[in-house]
């Protein structure tokens, strides 16, 4: 199969230049100023006049078919990639869960199960680990081996996902022996049952108390605690979902100091804010549908979060995509907070909300690639298969049509949530085309791909 993608402007993290695109057997082929110029036929040609041409998107932060809060997430691997990919994200990392006392190996092989079969797009793992004894110490390594080099752990959630410090200090140990990496959940999470226990008790039950017990504070704190332990490991850290000014402050201090420390953020915590966690006047309850956690902060944290990705201190927007449908999901914390299961839906409208940030001058076109595509594929070993558009790269590619005017509604979206955070908004700015390792999955907003045609990644180990 040999296509041809001519006449678009291709972007990358470094690069903005007029191309014609070759694919071969699933690979970037060539890159030439005019390919009329080569000998052979093409079995297809895709017109990308007038329009950008991105390496596909890469998630580096999905719960799909996720036990959680009591339910489980609503989006498994068919639907969950399908989204993905109607929105130009070509490649998913999700996380394996690690049940208490069980092996890793377990957990690896349920998430394995989960997403064959199912899966659209390309998809790799993270493992979260929730408990490390020796033997699971030990197993990091056959792990790692297996491609799944990032190890998960949490500060929050007490008795459930919570791993005491030295614990966190053994794995980091560990990581650092297989040049794995520690992806962290920083937040002083004993503390904050405290205030949930005592919020309750005083009788705050609306959504709004999940941001008022979980305070930038214990953000800041986890994240310190996490960049000092790893200094003390001398390992790297990536700081998950990180929401608030404090928690980057911790990181920009970090990294000002040398350290190998680097952050995510999330759309939620660029475009959302505490005031959506109030509801609306008729119902305190509609704000169930941004309790996700961290939880969405007050709105003058989103200039430093942009800063923060403006000037590298961030280096990846992922979305930490975790859909729970109100009805009967979300609905279980009707009357308590703290039963609200965390995590809001994005995974498909990423690139959406990024792309307004370039209109608006906050991103540069090669930014908006880095921080959706290319800066993943680096930290998480899957640079230069994914991630970039070079010749021998897989062929995945968005043809990016820039003018594309459309308003967003859970019905027309493909994630399969009963609610958008978004429902009404217009945009512009939309994939044309979405191409998985040369063949098409997405055409002008139609998803021509199968269940089962996405691949499991094996991550390379950290190599920045
Ligand atoms: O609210 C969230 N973030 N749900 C998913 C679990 C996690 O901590 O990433
Ligand atoms: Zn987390
Ligand atoms: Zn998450």
């Amino acid at each position: 199969m040999r296509t041809l993608i001519q006449g678009g402007t291709v972007v990358t993290a470094t690069d903005t230049f007029a191309a014609d695109v070759v694919v071969e057997q699933g690979k970037i082929a060539a890159l030439l100023r005019d390919a009329s110029t080569l000998t052979g036929s093409f079995d297809e040609t895709i017109d990308a006049r007038g329009q950008y041409v991105f390496p596909g998107g890469i998630d580096a932060h999905t719960h799909l078919d996720m036990p959680f809060g009591g339910t489980t997430s609503s989006d498994d691997f068919e639907t969950g990639t399908r989204a993905a990919a109607c929105g130009g994200t070509t490649t998913v990392i999700d996380f394996a869960i690690q049940q208490k006392g069980s092996s890793l190996k377990a957990a690896l092989d349920t998430w394995h199960a989960k997403a064959e079969g199912k899966a659209t797009a390309d998809y790799a793992f993270h493992m979260i680990a929730t408990d490390v004894p020796p033997p699971v110490l030990s197993e990091m390594a056959d792990v790692v081996r297996e491609g799944v080099t990032s190890f998960k752990l949490f500060m929050a959630y007490p008795g459930v996902l919570l791993l005491d410090d030295q614990s966190i200090f053994r794995a980091m140990l560990r990581a650092g022996e297989l040049d794995a990496l520690i992806c962290m959940h920083a937040e002083t999470g004993l503390p904050i049952d405290v205030l949930v226990e005592r919020a309750l008790a005083a009788g705050h039950t609306a959504p709004i108390y999940h941001a008022l017990t979980r305070p930038e504070v214990a953000e800041a704190t986890g994240t310190e605690r996490a960049i000092a332990l790893a200094e003390m490991a001398n390992v790297p850290v990536y700081i998950v979902h990180l929401s608030a000014q404090r928690a980057l402050e911790r990181v920009m201090e970090a990294r000002d100091r040398g350290l190998p420390a680097y952050a995510e953020t999330c759309p939620q915590y660029l475009f959302f804010s505490e005031d959506d966690l109030r509801g609306t006047p008729e119902d305190e309850f509609e704000g169930a549908k941004f309790v996700c956690t961290p939880p969405l902060r007050p709105k003058h944290h989103h200039d430093h979060l942009w800063r923060g990705l403006a000037n590298y201190d961030l280096q990846v927007v992922s979305t930490d995509h975790c859909p729970f449908c109100m009805k009967d999901q979300k609905e279980l914390g009707r009357g308590n907070f703290a039963k609200i299961p965390n995590g809001m839906p994005g995974v498909e409208t990423r690139l959406y909300l990024l792309w307004e940030a370039v209109r608006e001058g906050k991103l540069s076109m090669n930014r908006f690639v880095e921080i959706s595509s290319t800066a993943p594929a680096k930290i998480f070993g899957l640079y230069p298969r994914k991630g970039t558009l070079a010749i021998g790269a897989d062929a995945d590619v968005v043809v990016w049509d820039p003018e594309k005017r459309h308003t967003i509604s859970a019905k027309t979206l493909h994630m399969r949530v009963d609610y958008s955070p978004l429902e009404g908004r217009q945009f512009v700015g939309a994939p044309s085309l979405v191409m998985q390792r040369g063949r098409t999955l997405v055409k002008d907003g139609t998803f021509l791909g199968k269940a089962g045609q996405g691949q499991f990644l094996r991550c390379g180990t950290f190599s920045l």
